[in-house]
């Protein structure tokens, strides 16, 4: 047998191996991706890692090996805990079966119904925010589109209803990363699990209300849902699955939210681009799908978004067989993680990456086709994001009214550094003085 040799790279101090620097350092993936290259060992959160760089890398996790890995054992085991046993955690046909169970309440027919709710929302917001002038970003995109999730994927009506739920999920979702999973009530993690448990009390009710009286959110839909054989989702699984799509569904569309509003006070010729590109429609009433093709400004705005400022830092896999990558060998047992903005930012693909230049996907540019799995904010391959469609769109009609109709200044003295847990965001979360054209 010939020698196998491990990815180059350090696995740190004894216990602790990286987590540390993994957790607190921004850098830490580009210094020892400038340093060993695509693939690079080290030792996070208990177990030899293997950091893999590129869209040669990506397309070996997200797709052409996709079998060598999984996604249960690779998560840390704090998601295992908080998101239970969802689609994000499940593998080969059982979670082939249970996606196919969920698409369609989120493309589709489905997606064109929650159009009316999403632009309904966001008017009230928008009347809010001219009142309130001064306000965070991050904490008002995330109150908006968690109001947006909740009455799509669960029917939720009330605010106060919506505004409970919402913190309930901010306290799960800082305990994903919590490095001491102590379960002690005052510990992040802790406090996590208590959350969980009351979202979980919540859930099962929601659930039992729309099995007796289906109304027209997903989880309506996901309920009603039956594969080939007749199979439905169990009252269990119901109830895991809202979880996620609640997780999933509202953090990261805050995130992108955020920093498009950031990038467009910062790049005015940008704003008036997009501006122009929205006077098409002014005076029409509703915003129907038609018109939402009709932005391609708009959308290559957002594709920047999602390169410089990806919402999520990576996707975390078990290594359940052996796999080979530029001669380096990884063995079963190791976890391994792919990274989403270093891949953004290789220069051989997007020149001068630090810059934002949304002509990058411009028809005659188009520099994230020059190599697959170059373009990797959504994930990629068979498992790609299940709410891309959902959070595009909604993306795009908060974005168009914004455009139409508002202004906004950055306030002074804030710190706009990124944070990247949970998900990448300016640290003091965007504070801005927001006006009326
Ligand atoms: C801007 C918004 C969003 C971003 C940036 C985003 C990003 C991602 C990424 C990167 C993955 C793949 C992770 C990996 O490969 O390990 C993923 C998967 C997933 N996302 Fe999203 N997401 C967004 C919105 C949503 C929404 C709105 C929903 C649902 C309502 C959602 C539900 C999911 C689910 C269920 C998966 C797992 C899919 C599977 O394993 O088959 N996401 N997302």
């Amino acid at each position: 047998m010939k020698n196998k040799q491990f990815p180059p790279g350090s696995f740190g101090i004894p216990v602790l191996g990286e987590t540390l620097p993994f957790v607190v350092d921004p850098d830490f993936i580009t210094k020892r991706y400038e340093r060993y290259g695509s693939i690079f060992k080290s030792h996070i959160l208990g177990r030899p890692t293997v950091v893999m760089v590129g869209p040669e890398a990506a397309e070996i996790v997200l797709s052409s090996h996709i079998d060598h890995f999984s996604w249960r054992e690779g998560w840390p085991n704090n998601f295992k805990v908080l998101l239970g046993e969802s689609l994000f955690l499940m593998d080969g046909e059982e979670h082939r079966l249970k996606r196919r169970l969920i698409m369609p309440a989120m493309h589709g027919p489905a997606l064109a119904n929650y159009l009316n709710t999403m632009e309904n929302i966001t008017l009230n917001y928008l009347k809010k925010w001219e009142e309130q002038q001064e306000f965070t970003w991050f904490q008002e995109f995330k109150k908006l589109t968690f109001s947006i999730a909740s009455e799509l994927l669960l029917g939720t009506q009330t605010d106060a209803e919506s505004d409970r739920l919402s913190k309930l999920f901010t306290t799960l979702t800082n305990g994903l990363f919590a490095i001491n999973p102590l379960t002690l009530p005052f510990t992040q993690f802790g406090k996590a699990i208590a959350a969980r448990n009351q979202i979980l009390e919540h859930l099962t009710q929601v659930v039992k209300e729309r099995q007796k009286n289906p109304t027209k959110d997903a989880l309506s839909l996901l309920i009603q849902a039956r594969d080939e054989e007749g199979n439905s989702l169990s009252e269990k699984e119901l109830i895991a699955q809202a979880v996620l799509l609640l997780f999933a569904g509202h953090e990261t569309t805050t995130t992108m939210l955020t920093w498009l509003c950031l990038e467009l006070a910062l790049h005015p010729e940008v704003m008036q681009r997009a501006r122009d590109e929205q006077q098409q429609f002014v005076g029409n009433s509703a915003l129907t799908l038609e018109q939402l093709g009709q932005m391609p400004y708009l959308e290559q705005i957002l594709l920047e978004i999602e390169r410089l400022h990806p919402s999520v830092g990576g996707g975390f896999r078990g290594v359940i067989k052996e796999f080979e990558f530029q001669g380096f060998s990884v063995p079963a047992g190791w976890q391994l993680i792919y990274a989403i903005p270093e891949t953004h930012r290789i220069s051989e693909i997007y020149p001068q990456p630090e810059r934002f230049d949304p002509d990058r996907f411009s028809s005659q540019r188009q520099e994230q086709k020059q190599r697959p799995f170059s373009l990797i904010g959504f994930g990629g391959g068979p498992r790609i994001c299940v709410g891309i469609a959902f959070a595009k769109m909604e993306m795009k009609i908060i974005a168009a009214h914004l455009l139409r109709s508002y202004k906004w200044e950055i306030l002074p003295n804030q710190s706009l550094d990124n944070v990247r847990i949970p998900t990448i965001h300016p640290k003091d979360g965007l504070r801005v003085r927001f006006q009326p054209l």
